[in-house]
């Protein structure tokens, strides 16, 4: 990887001349870049050691989304993990067999795969304060933080029974080999995150790949967990240990931050940038993306006045389980300043309220938002 040819030094002397500039897109701290790839701004919008995907970047992609555009979420920085000395261990008084196994004996099990979406559980923090009047800490995102892949590997069910998994066993916490998760003075250690043995035994994959190239270093590679309709931090990336109990695991990653959190509510955005620029008089065709962790999309209603009146979307394509519905709805919008809103309801019957309770670490906003345009 390009860091570990450079020395600090090199770097800061590189960076003084501005040589970095096109080499290294991403802030440098503690020598190395939180983010390794690069975040151009037409995709990207930069939270330093997060990002997330513009929604008028989605316009282009078919159901997948590309992992050069895929948003980033980074507790610390983004690992150099060698896979031939890699391991995965898996360890635990909830297995007869401790078990190690390479990146190669991994890929010739790798024979399974998921279209999953990962999505932070703070996607869409940001409409707490603009949308709600009561800002919450933490990454403003608005809706980009979120993406569909089609991830392969091996279900956690076959590691773990190879592991030989005790009937008794309850709770399985995979850790992330990033650095320790340092906020406040306080050291919350590596991201971890336990998870019931039924879930792990249900839909839960290693992943080795993403679009059926390896895993890029920001998402996880040499292998991340993908556990399908939960929020995004089950997903542990940098995958070096699974440990099994036969009693209750916590971590401060299911206690001090994301407590109580499992699959993601019903969500909606639009295809188009905040405050996009339309022609007026004209006739356009809006389109978007609603998701839901608990069932696929049932219907889509959209309205253009400002929730004043609506009217249903055309669902276009794969509608997958904790995947996304893509849809479209033509407009032709008269000149002025305009209110889009998109609200969905999935299959089991959930759809998005107006608004949302309060929470300070503002987890889980899937009220619908109104999304601005201009038509000139
Ligand atoms: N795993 C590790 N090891 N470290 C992390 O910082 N972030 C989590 C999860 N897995 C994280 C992690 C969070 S909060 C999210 S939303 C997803 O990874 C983001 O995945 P992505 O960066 O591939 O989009």
């Amino acid at each position: 990887m390009l860091i570990d040819n450079l020395s600090r030094r090199d770097l800061l002397k590189a960076g003084a001349a501005g040589a970095l500039t096109l080499a290294l897109p991403r802030t440098a701290w503690a020598g190395a870049p939180a983010i390794v790839k690069p975040l151009p701004p037409e995709w990207f919008i930069d939270y330093g050691s997060n990002a997330e995907m513009r929604w008028d970047a989605a316009r282009d992609q078919g159901y997948l989304i590309d992992p050069a555009r895929f948003f980033v979420r980074n507790h610390t920085s983004t690992p150099a993990i060698d896979a031939a000395t890699w391991r995965l261990r898996v360890t635990g008084d909830g297995v007869r067999r401790p078990l190690e196994l390479s990146y190669r004996e991994l890929e010739k099990l790798a024979c399974d795969h998921e279209t999953a979406f990962v999505e932070c559980a703070g996607n869409g923090r940001g409409f707490f304060g603009s949308q709600q009047g009561t800002p919450a800490s933490g990454t403003q995102w608005r809706l980009g933080a979120i993406g569909v892949a089609r991830w392969r590997g091996v279900r956690l069910r076959e590691v773990l029974e190879r592991a030989g998994l005790r009937p008794d066993a309850v709770d399985v916490m995979p850790s992330g080999l990033d650095p320790a998760y340092v906020s406040g003075g306080v050291d919350y250690g590596h991201v971890r995150r336990p998870l019931p043995v039924a879930k792990a035994l249900d839909d839960a994959l290693i992943a080795l790949e993403m679009n059926g190239q390896a895993l890029p270093p920001d998402h996880g590679f040499p292998a991340r967990l993908v556990v399908p309709g939960w929020v995004g931090v089950a997903n542990v990336k940098w995958l070096g240990s699974i440990e099994v109990s036969t009693s209750t695991l916590t971590s401060p990653f299911n206690t001090t931050f994301y407590a109580g959190l499992t699959q993601q509510n019903v969500k909606s955005a639009f295809e188009l940038a905040w405050g996009a620029q339309l022609a007026a008089g004209r006739r356009t065709v809006l389109h978007g993306r609603s998701w839901s962790g608990h069932a696929p999309i049932r219907h889509v209603d959209v309205s253009t006045d400002g929730g004043a009146t609506w009217r249903r979307a055309t669902l276009r394509g794969q509608n997958l389980p904790n995947a996304w519905a893509r849809w479209e709805l033509p407009w032709t919008p008269l000149a002025g300043a305009h209110e889009l809103l998109a609200r969905a309801t999935d299959r089991s019957g959930l759809t998005q309220p107006d608004s949302v309770e309060f929470n300070p670490s503002g987890y889980g906003f899937w009220a619908v938002v109104r999304h601005p345009v201009t038509a000139v």
